[in-house]
This record gives C-alpha cells, sequence and structure tokens, in this order.
C-alpha cells in the first residue's frame, strides 16, 4: 500500500506538494470517493485512482499476458500481416509495448507483452535459463527413445545441439499430445527438434513462461495483466 499523494506525484507531472494541493482542492478520487487526506493508502494493483475525473495508469510498467491466437505475428509493428500489438484493447495501448520474445506466426499461447526491457532480457538471455514450457501435438507415436533424445540434447538437422530438455507424453492418440519444456530458444526449435527425431508438429502452444502459467480462462486473442505479485514470482526463480 502506498500513499496517495505519493502515487500521484510519480504518476504524474505534479510534484509532491501540488498533489497535496490538488487533493485540498478535491480533485482526486480513489475509486470514485473523493481524498480527503494526502497519506490515505492506495493499492496499486486494484484501486482506480482518478485526477480530474481522468483514471491515472497506477503500475509504472505494464506486463501483459496475451493468449495469441495461430495467424498472427509476434512482432511489434508489421506492414501487411496483424500482429499481437493490433490486437490489444485500448484501454492496454501505449507507446514502448513490445512482445517479449517470439512464437511462430502458426503457434498459439502465451506471449509476454512489456515495456519493461530490462525485465524482457531477464526472462529471454540464454544465460537464465527460464524455461518455456509447451504443448505439441506430433505425426506419430511418441517413444522412449525420443524422451531420452531431448533429456540428452537433440542434434537438430543443421548439427546445432540442443540443451537437455524434458518431453513427456500427456495424451496418447494418434497424434499425441507431448509437453515440452525448454531453457533456450532457438529459431522453430520445438518443431526442429521433433523433425530431428522424424515427427512432425501439427500443433504448438506456449502454455508457461518460467514459473507462469498462461491463464486458462483466455480464450484466442485475449490479453490480461500480469500483477505485481505475478512479476515478483516469476523473478524470484531466475
Ligand atoms: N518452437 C517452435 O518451433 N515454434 C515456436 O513458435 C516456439 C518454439
Amino acid at each position: 500500500m502506498e500513499r496517495v499523494d505519493k502515487i500521484l506525484a510519480s504518476r504524474t507531472k505534479f510534484s509532491r506538494k501540488d498533489a497535496k494541493k490538488l487533493i485540498g482542492q478535491g480533485r482526486v478520487r480513489l475509486n470514485e470517493k473523493l481524498v480527503s487526506s494526502p497519506d490515505e493508502k492506495i493499492d496499486l494493483e486494484t484501486d482506480v485512482l482518478k485526477l480530474d475525473g481522468k483514471a491515472l495508469l497506477l503500475q509504472k510498467q505494464l506486463y501483459l499476458m496475451m493468449n495469441k491466437p495461430a495467424g498472427v505475428l509476434s512482432a511489434a509493428r508489421d506492414p501487411k500481416q496483424p500482429t499481437v500489438l493490433d490486437l490489444l484493447p485500448e484501454q492496454y495501448r501505449r507507446s514502448g509495448l513490445f512482445p517479449a520474445g517470439r512464437l511462430d506466426k502458426d503457434t498459439e499461447g502465451f506471449v509476454l507483452i512489456t515495456d519493461d526491457g530490462e525485465f524482457a532480457h531477464r526472462i529471454l538471455s540464454p544465460k537464465r535459463h527460464v524455461p518455456k514450457t509447451y504443448y505439441a501435438r506430433i505425426n506419430g507415436p511418441m517413444t522412449e527413445q525420443m524422451i531420452k533424445a531431448f533429456a540428452d540434447g537433440v542434434v537438430l538437422e543443421d548439427g546445432s545441439l540442443c540443451k537437455p530438455a524434458q518431453l513427456s507424453l500427456l495424451e496418447d492418440a494418434a497424434e499425441p499430445l507431448c509437453q515440452v519444456i525448454l531453457t533456450q530458444g532457438m529459431y522453430h526449435q520445438v518443431k526442429r527438434m521433433f523433425v530431428a527425431c522424424d515427427r512432425r508438429v501439427v500443433w504448438l502452444k506456449r502454455t508457461a513462461i518460467g514459473t507462469l502459467p498462461l491463464d486458462p480462462a483466455l480464450k484466442p486473442g485475449e490479453v490480461r495483466k500480469i500483477s505485481d505479485k505475478e512479476i515478483r514470482m516469476l523473478l524470484d526463480k531466475i
């Protein structure tokens, strides 16, 4: 919880002294109630603070979780094709946002969108080994040899050696559903790892970044804020 005058000063052009004056002039509302004292406390996660009737963006940096649909680019802007930023609802649009890491156009699932470059670097840097979890449907049986190959480090067709990865079976079917956990992000990596095992990925979805799972309530194309607590939990493990 933070003091209203402090937050007001840090999210507007006004000084702390001015913020106190604004409160005195009755121009500040907290959850629609007039703020009567500068030391009222505010919860940055849930409260709505308004100055002259306009809501202030309370979180300093924005962290969004999107369930990317297939057919959309995980790039900031593209002259011809729709991108994840084009899907953002009005309330989340602000300058400086970008997707932290890429999914292929036909891959679905968790894309983290932020304006915090430092944070993006931390979750993407190969040195940090932040695991990314994928669900993949493949075009033939998943075998014990494949589990071992993934655990040992798959050699891709171009000769590059992947770091050890976890492979497990979620659903046995003609096109089995597998879970893959990677700690690196080479181009088309999941697809290429399966190709090296004589399989083709027919459907791919990212379901978690580090300890943070994709919210199952998000339908394809939907987005929600990642809370400060979730961000702290994610960074805690890095
Ligand atoms: N691996 C892939 O092959 N594609 C993705 O989009 C992500 C990981």
